[in-house]
């Protein structure tokens, strides 16, 4: 036999990572874990423990503690404890403690490897060459921030102790993603591992006891679902940042609405993988491999909807079932193994449930014909060919080695079928043009696209969703905006609550001065703007408009659920304004900022009956001067480049939300719509808003200034009526992107609780009093934050 011959028919032998160092530190703790707080190891107040498992042996490894809402309040309280020492080290010595982690994570890579494997189930291949290496980077990375906070972030401080609830399928790099910003940021942390996967977690407790973090600073409760809900309902918790599936985010949104607890969600994902007939096609199958059988498709951002060029799909198909046959599924302490065991039963049994579901809806299944482990969860890397785009195992996320494909004819079908769900995590494009690739990853609703390549992480690169994969980001600077707060916004005081008018009687009209003969004619009846025209209301009713003294003003329309659809529905098509460039954007603004100074007089004036002469002077004279801001910032916020340690460029690109419906401040009816309005316009968002109830008729002086400054049609839409109603159509609106709420606590309250439908961004003032008219510096940035969502494109370069 030649040596070609041999080395194609050679079998793989047998290569065992040995487990003895890593069972040895279980054996040390006797295979019973109690929780972290406060730096020492504190048994659960009810004595309760539950059990982790090895999934590739389904044997038993240790008693871990369940965690009580008393559990938690302790631990809430030691990092309440810990913040004011940790806040006043310097950014130095914080950054000495976060570096002094990444290299004690390096010293025990191994250890921490193999226990990853033995308490999850994925190959030490992968444990051992990608999870523990980026959590180190991670560290590193985050030391760096740690050291530069303070010129890098002046004017910010904080959340506070912060919340973490973390998934199983990558359990210490997700700690990291979340520990390591929010340290470097100054809060202190009570994490929360998942209840099948929870020892590394306390490995890492261990790590900071052995670099003498503070103690509080860190702290572990183990536990269930029942322990994460009682870590988001304490009241003295500052952030939530919970990474997991979509529905239990969704619980989390509901249990955080009525509190001002900051919330990041990392949700779930059905990400597609876009192979066009250019591509170099082995490169996409290997990619492919990656993409879904990584991690045994455990992954909120895994390739798992397959979309091929039509002309392609049958090499391709042959391609991916020749190579699936090589894979190997195995004990995951096994070197050589490339897929090893599902995390637990349920799950095992979730995955042949949808397999089953979508060969019933018609979907062919092919499985590689392997030897598959006597013992132990597994499951074969599968298939599922000629899905139709609305099948559940194209819609739903599987969260197995399962591939879900499907042929699409021309690059804007596959753009389609791309966004052609719920989610928007990931997605992959595969084509040797970068001119396709690059435009096709500019379509795609999603937060990271990787341009031939799969499944590249960096802690420079932001990761995060778009629509129901969550929102914020994880890496980069972004990622700290997640556990930093404005200073003069956290520090705002509340607004006087002042409930919006759904059912109060008219307001009592002293007789000397309504419709007095002395009076002016009234003849000022302002109309809702829809779609770029004057629109009469659904409803066919107006309300009367009282200046301070009572006088009546004018009629402004009473819009409904009708006229708010019909404004959500002429945004959604104004598609001109987010496809123009943002020199154009600028142009238009200034235009409207033109306007308005040549109008200035005539509508200050008539905003004086209500607010007083000084404040609509001020009104106008600051809107003239915050369109110029914003007009300035369209063509200047802009992303970044990110250089990761791959040979890659990741474009970090600002992109805008889509659609936002806005509640504007009560308190200036000009200043706060255009200060609200803006500087969603100015990065390509389009609007829905509702202006002042104090003074809805500046409706009718905002739509000849648009009408006459070149904004294309739809791109603002104003409706009028009460505000409660308005906002409750709005916030349940699932065609609506994004929700800004600005108004007392209350209504801030209830414009979360009533928009976790899609789980649209909601950003509110929290009921605090803004001061529109002396803004602090950083709040024109803290605004287009809010209006844009951060895209990464991965972009390899060389042969
Ligand atoms: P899960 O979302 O229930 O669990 C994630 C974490 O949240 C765990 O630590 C869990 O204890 C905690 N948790 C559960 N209920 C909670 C509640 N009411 N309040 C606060 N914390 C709570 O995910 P699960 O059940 O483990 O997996 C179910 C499905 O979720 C998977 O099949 C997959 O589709 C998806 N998933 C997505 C992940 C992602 O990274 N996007 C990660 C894990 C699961």
């Amino acid at each position: 036999m030649s040596i070609v011959e041999k080395f194609v028919t050679m079998d793989y032998g047998p290569a065992p990572e040995d487990p003895r160092e890593a069972l040895t530190w279980l054996d040390h703790h006797h295979r019973r874990f109690s929780h972290f707080i406060n730096g020492a190891w504190h048994p659960p107040v009810e004595n309760k423990f539950f059990d982790t498992t090895d999934p590739s042996t389904t044997e038993k490894l240790a008693d871990i503690a369940q965690g009580s809402a008393r559990d938690i309040d302790a631990a809430v309280k030691s990092a309440g404890a810990a913040l004011p020492a940790w806040q006043s080290l310097t950014p130095h010595a914080r950054a000495r403690y976060l570096y002094a982690l990444a290299r004690q994570i390096q010293k025990h890579s191994r250890r921490l490897a193999v226990l990853e494997t033995l308490d999850n189930g994925k190959p030490i291949r992968e444990s051992r060459d990608i999870d523990i290496p980026l959590v180190a980077r991670h560290f590193y990375h985050h030391a760096g921030w740690a050291q530069l906070l303070a010129q890098e972030f002046p004017g910010h401080e904080a959340c506070g102790v912060v919340g973490q609830i973390i998934p199983w399928n990558f359990p210490l790099l997700m700690l990291a993603w979340k520990i390591a910003p929010a340290l470097a940021t100054g809060n202190t942390v009570v994490l929360k591992p998942a209840e099948f996967t929870p020892l590394t977690a306390l490995a890492f407790a261990e790590i900071c006891q052995e670099i003498d973090l503070p103690p509080g600073v860190v702290n572990i409760v183990t536990g269930d679902g029942s322990t994460g809900e009682a870590l988001v309902a304490h009241p003295d918790v500052d952030k939530i940042a919970f990474t997991g599936s979509t529905e239990v985010g969704r619980a989390i949104r509901k249990a955080t609405a009525s509190s001002h607890k900051k919330l990041s969600l990392e949700l779930g994902g059905k990400s597609p993988f876009i192979i066009f007939e250019d591509a170099d096609l082995d490169s996409a199958v290997e990619g492919l491999v990656d993409g879904i059988w990584f991690n045994q498709g455990q992954v909120c951002c895994a390739g798992s909807r397959l979309l091929m060029q039509e002309s392609i799909a049958e090499p391709l198909i042959a391609k991916i079932c020749a190579r699936m046959n090589t894979l190997r599924v195995g004990p995951p302490l096994d070197k050589s193994i490339d897929i090893g065991a599902i995390i637990a039963r349920v799950q095992l049994d979730r995955i042949q449930r949808l397999v089953d579901q979508g060969v019933a809806e018609g979907a062919t299944c092919w499985q590689a014909n392997h030897p598959m482990p006597s013992r132990g969860l597994y499951f074969p890397p599968t298939l599922l060919s000629n899905v139709h785009p609305t099948s559940i195992v194209a819609q739903q996320e599987i969260f197995g080695p399962v591939l879900a494909a499907m042929t699409f004819r021309t690059p804007s079908e596959a753009v389609e079928l791309a966004n052609n769900t719920a989610y928007g995590l990931a997605a992959c494009v595969w084509s040797e043009s970068i001119n396709v690739s690059l435009h096709i990853a500019s379509q795609i609703k999603a937060g990271v696209v990787w341009v031939n390549c799969t499944n590249l992480f960096d802690a420079s690169c932001g990761f995060g969703g778009y629509r129901e994969s969550g929102y914020g980001r994880e890496g980069g600077r972004e990622g700290l905006l997640e556990y930093l707060e404005p200073t003069w916004f956290k520090q705002a005081p509340q607004l006087h609550p002042r409930p919006l008018a759904i059912d109060q009687p008219p307001q009592q009209i002293p007789e000397s001065s309504a419709d007095s003969a002395a009076n002016p004619p009234i003849d000022r009846t302002v109309k809702l703007f829809i779609a770029g025209k004057q629109a009469r209301p659904d409803s066919g009713y107006s309300t009367p408009v009282r200046a301070a003294d009572g006088r009546l003003l004018g009629e402004a329309p009473l819009g409904n659920r009708k006229d708010i659809r019909n404004a959500v529905e002429a945004a959604r098509k104004a598609t001109a304004w987010p496809k123009s460039t943002a020199h154009t954007r600028a142009q238009v603004l200034y235009y409207l900022a033109e306007n308005l100074s040549q109008r200035r007089e005539e509508i200050a004036q008539r905003l004086s009956d209500v607010v007083g002469k000084q404040q609509a002077e001020a009104e106008v004279s600051l809107s003239i001067e915050r369109i110029f801001t914003y007009a300035a910032w369209a063509d200047k916020y802009e992303g970044a480049i990110h250089n990761p340690p791959f040979r890659n460029v990741t474009l970090a690109m600002q992109e805008p939300i889509g659609t936002i419906g806005i509640l504007c401040p009560q308190e200036a009816p000009l200043l706060g719509f255009i200060s609200t309005v803006m500087p969603a316009l100015a990065v390509g968002n389009t609007t829905v808003a509702i202006p002042s109830e104090i003074y809805p008729l500046v409706t009718g002086d905002l739509y000849s200034l648009f009408e006459t400054s070149d904004l294309p049609a739809g791109a603002v839409n104003i409706v009028t009526g009460r505000p409660a109603e308005l906002l409750k159509t709005l916030a349940e609106h699932d065609d609506l992107d994004a929700l800004w709420c600005f108004a007392d606590f209350a209504t801030c309250s209830t414009a979360k609780a009533l928009s976790i439908g899609n789980l649209k961004q909601v950003f509110t003032n929290e009921g605090r009093s803004i001061d529109w008219f002396n803004p602090a510096p950083s709040s024109d940035r803290f605004f287009l934050q809010h209006a844009t969502q951060i895209k990464n494109i991965w972009v390899p370069y060389g042969e």
